[in-house]
């Protein structure tokens, strides 16, 4: 592994590193009884499915301002700025910058909420009580060590724009790693942050048409996030409601109402507006209404919400919370046992497509 940082990533102001004081206890299984027969199968997998970042084909040359160029520098602009419904007009150039750090934000966001990964299933080994759970989680260290080098090196060596750690997303890393419950930090990590990361995937692999390095890098990652939302899913199953009741219960359903709140603040990309110079409060206040980005939005949570309702935790306050948030319309669709993947809405789909039609329809020159 060596590659040119050529454009380091931003430090936090409060500095290049964090310590975070963690308590938690570490429990051995004596017993080695290995009784969940899904995660040895699931654990099977992970190692047979490994892959190496010098797998990718790195000589591939990104310019991304030329793929947005082409994409919303001309004539379709029209359409991403009646799409976007923007507080003014973008200007060609405008259009371009956007999308550039759009994305650099997004990839930035991934990095850094895999390190929290990373760090996260090291403590899922050292908490959770089963032996094969053990097996499974060390195998997803070495998948997130994996995607934290794939990305570093994705914005660094090749993007050249990226972003610091959001402070919503750090706070509920704080958050996750902080607390000595294993299963919070299954619920945070497993079922929220990699559901989010999974559904958003499947977005970044239809905007980026176009660029087939992240494209590889993306199918590659989401394979393996599949797993790693599978497994939360399969060692939290049968805990709420039979294990975990009463005020215990309600402190989780205070976590997933938090969390949630969380993860959408990161999405209103104030970091982007700044670095842009354009007028923030402004531009949060368009992020918070204008009907594409609640569409987004409102997307990432599309395997979140059928995962807690398998899970048993779509209780009535959670359903509350969401139903303000108006995510309940993903509640029937298929969990990450029924259905691994998973597939952006056709709305949104549609748009895209609209937009990536119109933009190819306008013979651009190579
Ligand atoms: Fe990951
Ligand atoms: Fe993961």
């Amino acid at each position: 592994m060596k590659y040119v940082q050529k454009n380091p990533v931003p430090v936090p102001a409060s500095g290049a590193f964090a310590e975070l004081r963690t308590t938690i206890d570490a429990v051995f299984d004596w017993e080695y009884a290995l009784r969940r027969q899904n995660l040895l199968a699931l654990y099977e997998k992970g190692k047979a499915l490994n892959w190496n970042a010098s797998d990718l084909d790195w000589a591939t040359e990104v310019d991304m301002e030329r793929i947005m160029r082409e994409r919303v520098g001309g004539d379709a602009g029209g359409l991403m700025n009646q799409l976007l419904n923007p507080p003014r007009p973008l200007s060609a150039e405008e259009r371009v910058m956007f999308q550039v750090h759009m994305n650099a934000f997004m990839l930035s966001q991934f990095l850094h909420g895999e390190q929290g990964a990373l760090l996260a299933t090291a403590k899922i080994v050292e908490t959770v009580p089963w032996a094969e759970a053990k097996f499974y989680a060390a195998s997803q260290v070495l998948d997130e060590a994996r995607h934290v080098e794939v990305y570093h090196r994705y914005l660094t060596e090749k993007l050249g724009v990226s972003y610091g750690v959001h402070p919503s997303l750090q706070a509920l890393l704080d958050d996750i790693l902080r607390d000595p419950r294993w299963d919070l930090t299954f619920l945070g990590m497993q079922i929220l942050v990699e559901g989010l990361a999974l559904a958003a995937f499947g977005l970044v692999r239809l905007m980026m048409t176009g660029e087939p390095l992240v494209q590889d890098i993306t199918a590659r990652i989401m394979a393996d996030e599949s797993r790693h939302v599978a497994f939360g899913v399969i060692a939290l199953e049968n805990v709420y409601g039979r294990e975990i009741g009463g005020q215990e219960l309600r402190e989780r359903e205070d976590f997933v109402i938090e969390a949630s709140h969380l993860l959408r603040e990161r999405l209103l990309m104030q970091p982007v507006f700044e670095r842009l110079g354009w007028d923030v409060p402004t531009w949060v206040e368009w992020a918070k209404h204008t009907p594409f980005m609640i569409g987004f939005r409102q997307m990432t949570f599309s395997k979140i919400v059928p995962n807690l309702k398998r899970l048993g935790l779509l209780t009535p306050r959670v359903r509350e919370a969401y139903g303000k948030m108006d995510l309940l319309r993903f509640e029937d669709w298929k969990d990450s046992l029924e259905e691994p993947e998973t597939k952006p809405p056709e709305e949104l789909v549609q748009l895209l497509l609209q937009m990536l039609s119109q933009s190819q329809g306008q013979g651009h020159p190579a």
